[in-house]
């Protein structure tokens, strides 16, 4: 280990300083929260809108709605491809895929719009239209982005499901969503390892009548066999080969772009709900100066499509920037350690936006794989999903040269967009992820909403709308209201941090029942139910444990039914169990058999108790402890 003291402080390169889109952040952070609609509004008129906006933002402070771009008339698909095309750019490389078997596939923003409008045309023909809900349940393929930009060119509204997922968990989503049509793969590869997608998405879908067509794609081959329901992509494209343009369908400010699923603090995951041409500006504006995407940019992001960070910096944002994307299917350990570095290598990545434990991984792995590695290219890195600890900011700085910058960026589901990131002309401290992006008001507050000094430790708030901020909860405006209720009038994020002198943000990590598991979000409620499931769990409890690599790990806690005592389960088991209800991601990784749970008078259990009694912290106040 290098013992060397490490500098707090990293100042970026004056010459790129100045080059970027925002050189100068102290003054335009102040003049865009001095008009924000000023700032949002020029940022939008870099964009196509068939109408444009007659107000940039309607707050409703009684409904918290807030409606972006009022007036305007426009198409995210239309402004993501079609844009480019017209502008002269449909030779440009959009998308490289890099597939799990080592397949590589290009797609020209051309080719990408082409094949978009042919899956736009099938949907048509399944009855798709403006509003209609399509599920999408695919691996991170050119598929998976080509099926969601359709709906979008549609004006119907996608819920892409991340396909590690279980076909319980599949099914729960499927039954708050409704879909129309529920667009699968024959399978998805992993490690090498082939995963039958097609027959998980089956039982999921299982005797739900809102299902009037499935789309099964080829990752291998068409499926040998359909099912009633079931149409093979390949046939449907032969259906629409002759089939002419298909202009997008222009939305407003409300029409929704998506719902994706996030766990929260109760049982059942919520559909949180962005609309096109709000969430389009924001991940416009933020993907265009964070990364400082250039036409001579490729781009890397290492997330699945499938979670919130692909839609808004694999799909949306980066080919509204009319970027060339890299979006890779595998693992970054498969076929070896190397893999992220022999892709940047190969494919000439400037941009690499990785996650903490990802480069945790890396750093594990050791320094001999991006060693001696060409990594010129390489402008600027990135990171999210959980805090990226100086360690880890060190060392990805080091081995990739000592100059590029880092951005720690901050943001949720809910937020859409990136909320607090150091700029490629901002200087960084390693372990902070910066200061608000322009145009965003956050905040650290106590529990009845009043600013914190710096130093002290408090809940992360927002204070004023942004333009891709979620809708609403799909079919639960009052979840809705609680995100904006808890500190009364502001945006509840549910982290905690603390700012220091110079305003820069240190994020530590959820105040609520929510766990971070190598990045994905669990609430613990949900696993906790997955666990009662279980014909020989009484009761259950979850918390999130602090892990080296992953950020945190799950440890559950069970209480067996009394006839179960004879014959406990293995722990083995109940991790299975776990693992098929909610899938990989959600599997436990420590499992305690115990007599009985810490709870309330009142039968809450205190899972704060089990985590101070795991960390051998003190238990702090016990007085509603019953006994
Ligand atoms: C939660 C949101 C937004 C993309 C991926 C996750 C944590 C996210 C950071 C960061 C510290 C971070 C927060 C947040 N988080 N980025 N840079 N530093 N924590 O989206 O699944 O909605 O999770 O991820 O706890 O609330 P998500």
């Amino acid at each position: 280990m290098d013992s060397s003291p490490k500098p707090s402080l990293f100042v970026p390169d004056p010459e790129t300083a100045r080059g970027s889109r925002i050189p100068d952040y102290e003054t335009l952070y102040a003049a865009s929260v001095a008009d924000p609609e000023s700032f949002w509004g020029n940022l939008a008129k870099e964009l196509h809108f068939t109408k444009a906006p007659r107000k940039i933002l309607d707050w409703n402070p009684k409904t918290f709605e807030g409606r972006w771009l009022v007036g305007a008339e426009g198409n995210i698909c239309d402004n993501a491809l079609d844009r480019h095309v017209r502008d002269g750019f449909g030779n440009k490389v959009a998308l490289i895929w890099a597939g799990d078997g080592g397949e590589e596939e290009l797609f020209t923003y051309g080719r990408l719009l082409d094949q978009t409008v042919r899956f736009a045309h099938i949907l048509k023909k399944l009855g798709v239209g403006k509003g209609d809900r399509v599920t999408i349940f695919l691996p991170p393929t050119p598929g998976q982005v080509i099926a969601m930009l359709a709906c979008a060119r549609l004006g119907a509204i996608h819920s892409v499901v991340f396909s590690g997922f279980s076909q319980a968990a599949l099914r729960s989503r499927l039954e708050d969503f409704e879909p129309k049509v529920l667009v699968t793969a024959d399978c998805a590869y992993r490690r090498g390892k082939r995963i039958p997608l097609l027959e998980t998405a089956r039982a999921a879908r299982k005797g739900l009548t809102s299902v009037e067509a499935t789309v099964v794609v080829p990752r291998e081959g068409p499926p040998e066999s359909l099912e009633p329901g079931e149409r093979s992509l390949t046939d449907l494209q032969t259906e629409v080969r002759f089939a002419g343009p298909l202009p997008s369908v222009p939305v407003t400010c409300d029409d929704p772009l998506f719902v994706l699923y996030t766990s929260g603090t109760t049982g059942k995951p919520k559909g949180v709900v962005h609309v096109q041409l709000g969430y389009m500006l924001g991940t416009y504006a933020t993907a265009r100066t964070i990364f400082d995407l250039r036409d001579s940019d490729v781009y890397f992001c290492v997330a699945d499509p499938g979670w919130i960070t692909g839609h808004s910096y694999i799909v949306y944002g980066p080919l509204l920037n009319r970027a060339t994307v890299l979006l890779s299917e595998g693992t970054p350990e498969y076929p070896d350690a190397g893999r992220h570095w022999s892709l940047i290598e190969r494919h000439r990545v400037s941009v690499y936006y990785s996650t903490p434990t990802t480069i945790r991984l890396q750093m594990r792995f050791g320094d001999s794989w991006p060693a001696g590695r060409d990594l010129s290219p390489h402008r600027s890195l990135g990171s999210v999903g959980e805090p990226l600890n100086p360690e880890a900011w060190h060392w990805l700085h080091r081995v990739t040269g000592g100059k590029l910058p880092i951005m720690d960026t901050w943001w949720q589901t809910e937020t859409g967009m990136i909320m607090v990131t150091p700029l490629p002309s901002t200087p960084e401290k390693p372990g902070s992820a910066g200061r608000p992006f322009p145009g965003v008001v956050a905040d650290v507050v106590d529990s009845s909403g009043h600013t914190l000094p710096s130093g002290e430790t408090g809940t992360v708030v927002i204070r004023t709308p942004w333009p891709s901020m979620f809708r609403t909860v799909f079919r639960d405006p009052e979840r809705y209201r609680k995100y904006w209720t808890e500190i009364p009038g502001a945006f509840f994020s549910g982290d905690s941090a603390r700012r220091d002198e110079d305003g820069f943000f240190f994020f530590l990590g959820r105040v609520d029942d929510v766990i971070k598991v190598a990045g994905h979000r669990l609430g613990t409620a949900e696993i906790e139910s997955a666990l009662i499931t279980h014909p020989k769990v009484a009761e259950a409890a979850a918390i999130g444990k602090p892990d080296e690599l992953r950020g945190e790990i799950i440890k559950v806690f069970v209480v067996l039914h009394p006839h179960a005592a004879d014959t406990p389960p293995a722990h083995d088991e109940i991790r299975k169990h776990v693992r098929t209800e909610l899938g990989g991601i959600a599997e436990p990784h420590e499992v305690d058999i115990v007599i009985s749970l810490p709870k309330t008078r009142s039968g809450k259990i205190m899972r704060r108790v089990l985590k101070a009694r795991e960390m051998g912290l003190p238990e702090g106040d016990l007085s509603t402890l019953e006994d």
